[in-house]
């Protein structure tokens, strides 16, 4: 499939990359809106990122909306929590409102009821408008998955619902995630891929036709706005 592809040599340029680009993306969106709205991905690779976010100064933090792609069904102390590494790499370094951070309640008594709670918050978020984020990052796993939408999820089918409880072949199973509904709505979106067990993946989605490379789901991501992808050279042969 046709990937709009950007490579690096290293994680760390990746990520400066990525960085200025996102700061373009919210000074237009806070330009046009009055505010900037970016749902945050998981996993390890956009720390690096994170972190060098919470080095610019000055920011225009209280205009700055923090959401999250996904989150693992964990509380916000838990390691693996999605909500703990941005607050350890980015949110406990910044003078963010705390009223402009948003995450997936885990607290909720299932991860349903966590799922539905999110949804209520973006729509609230975006009141009458399309709860379309400024600019959406996303990570790659191994077999393809992208946010919390691993192969053969009926996640992937949702037309209706921008957020949803899946299981998931990965550890913690109970996961809530974007829906391609409600990624596709995005305005822009950064794919953060590094390292050479990315590699394989890398190569297939971009050898395979539109078609085939449905199989994995972060092929079935389209996106209203650009889709870029930060690649770095371990990611590509
Ligand atoms: C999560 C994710 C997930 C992640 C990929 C890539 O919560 O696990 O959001 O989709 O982005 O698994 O993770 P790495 O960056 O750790 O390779």
């Amino acid at each position: 499939m046709e990937m709009d592809t950007r490579v690096f040599a290293d994680l760390d340029a990746l990520s400066h990359a990525a960085l200025n680009e996102l700061l373009r993306i919210m000074q237009e969106a806070i330009d046009q809106r009055g505010r900037f709205a970016i749902a945050l991905a998981g996993g390890r690779t956009p720390a690096r990122l994170y972190s060098l976010w919470s080095h610019e100064q000055p920011m225009p933090w209280d205009r700055v909306h923090l959401f999250w792609g996904d989150e693992r069904y964990v509380s916000q102390n838990d390691l693996l929590s999605n909500f703990r590494m941005v607050r350890e790499a980015l949110i406990a370094h910044v003078p963010i409102p705390p009223a402009n951070v948003h995450p997936i309640p885990t607290d909720q008594p299932g991860p349903e009821q966590a799922a539905e709670a999110y949804e209520s918050t973006l729509r609230a978020f975006f009141g009458a408008a399309a709860p379309a984020l400024d600019l959406v990052l996303l990570g790659l796993g191994p077999e393809g998955h992208t946010a919390s939408l691993f192969p053969d999820s009926p996640a992937l089918g949702e037309t209706k619902r921008l957020v949803v409880a899946v299981k998931a072949p990965a550890n913690p199973p109970n996961r809530i995630t974007f829906t391609p509904a409600l990624l596709d709505l995005a305005r822009n979106t950064f794919f953060l891929v590094s390292g050479a067990d990315k590699r394989a993946i890398v190569a297939a989605l971009r050898q395979e036709s539109p078609a085939a490379a449905n199989q994995f789901p972060a092929a079935r991501i389209r996106p209203a706005g650009p889709v870029v992808w930060f690649l770095d050279r371990a990611a590509c042969s």
